[in-house]
């Protein structure tokens, strides 16, 4: 017996509803799966099994691409709120796994009956977070995948990492404050794939970015790449307490909006630099530290401070709603506005998987990892 999923009902603890089928395709998925928690070079394994049989309500998708993101590492180590089900992926598994990765672009190959909205050919992106990416193929109802508009222009690693980041950092922008030409955000993590979205989408919003990024010996190439994507200003963590900071980050203008996705000391000072009135937005915990905030910015500045996650936003609003944004966001890559992350390929293998997962969580990296299928 085969099980594959349909849209979770709920975020937290989510409950799937299963549908089962007996029949197998002659199709064989390889996939990245962990069948228990723990340092994803211990627990992550390959594993084959064969694809379940097309129904007349579902359809097949072989994946293209695929990113290790933060979250993905700590999903594999537990400690991510997201936690897919172990299940038995094929009849003749007797081990339950949950395949790694959340996000992808997928090429559908196989369409059943009854199936609208999708046809052959079409790239999808997956509808829901904890969908289990790594992976040659799928088989599921069409409500699990989105379809994406088609346009030459727009190359497979931008629809990879379309769903997370760019749409995290639309999201931030959007949301939190009504953020008017020439008005100033505040970033740290500027080099990341969300921090590079947010200076994109700003940039085509004509908002000015002030971006923070760790110091490091080849500073002055981060910068200038920073710079040619759009970034107004890039300046390093180790300067955010001085006077010179402050006076020059008063003269460029106070950001209305603070993005942080670092935490720690370098993340508290960066929320003394924001407007009386100013919206800190923390969606990432990259430095392992808590946040510290002094009751001034509270009591004096009232300053106030959010959380986001992008998988709440998408379990709390329509799929219009997400199909607006993704139509948004393809409609800037087709201008040329917003381009693909920095990036390193990974190879489709066990070992160069579980070596870039090892890598994607250590810092001062090269880029998105993508796995190319
Ligand atoms: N809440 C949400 O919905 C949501 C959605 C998307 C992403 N996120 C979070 O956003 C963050 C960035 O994600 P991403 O995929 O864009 O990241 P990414 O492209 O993989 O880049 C990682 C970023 O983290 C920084 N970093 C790594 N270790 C660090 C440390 N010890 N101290 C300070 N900075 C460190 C890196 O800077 P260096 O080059 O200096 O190492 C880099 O800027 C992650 O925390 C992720 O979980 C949250």
């Amino acid at each position: 017996m085969v099980l594959f999923y349909t849209r979770p009902t709920s975020l937290i603890g989510r409950q799937w509803l299963r549908t089962y089928t007996t029949a197998r395709s002659n199709l064989t998925v390889d996939a990245l799966v962990y069948s228990q928690y723990g340092k994803p070079t211990d627990v992550l394994k390959w594993h084959s099994y064969p694809l379940p049989a097309l129904t007349s309500e579902t359809v097949h998708v072989k994946f293209l691409a695929s990113p290790i993101n933060p979250a993905d590492v700590n999903q594999v180590q537990g400690a991510y709120p997201l936690k897919p089900p172990f299940e038995r992926l094929a009849e003749s598994d007797d081990t339950k796994y949950a395949v790694g990765g959340n996000e992808g672009v997928a090429q559908v190959v196989a369409v059943g009956d009854n199936v609208k909205g999708l046809k052959i050919g079409d790239q999808v992106i997956m509808a829901n977070a904890g969908y289990g990416t790594w992976r040659t193929y799928a088989a599921g109802p069409a409500s699990d995948f989105q379809a994406l508009p088609m346009a030459d222009n727009i190359s497979k690693i931008q629809l990879a990492t379309l769903s997370v980041n760019p749409c995290t950092a639309y999201r931030m922008l959007k949301d939190f404050v009504n953020l008017k030409q020439g008005d100033y955000v505040i970033q740290n993590g500027a080099n990341s794939a969300v921090g590079q979205s947010v200076i994109q989408l700003a940039k085509a919003w004509g908002i000015k970015t002030i971006n923070v990024v760790r110091n490091r010996p080849d500073i002055d190439d981060l910068r200038k790449d920073l710079e040619q994507l759009g970034a107004t200003h890039v300046i390093t963590d180790d300067t955010l307490g001085s006077h010179e900071t402050k006076s020059m980050i008063k003269a460029w203008g106070q950001p209305k909006l603070g993005l942080n996705c670092v935490g720690g000391k370098s993340a508290t000072e960066m929320a003394r630099h924001l407007s009386a009135n100013g919206q800190y937005v923390t969606y990432g915990a990259m430095a392992r530290a808590p946040l510290a905030l002094p009751a001034s910015l509270l009591i004096f500045k009232n300053l106030a401070f959010h959380g986001f996650w992008m998988s709440r936003w998408t379990d709390t609003h329509s799929v219009e709603e997400r199909t607006n944004m993704v139509n948004e966001l393809i409609g800037l890559m087709k201008q040329g506005a917003f381009t693909e992350p920095k990036w390193t390929p990974v190879e489709w293998n066990e070992q160069a998987v579980k070596t870039a997962v090892d890598q994607g969580i250590q810092g001062f990296g090269t880029g998105k990892q993508v796995i190319l299928f």
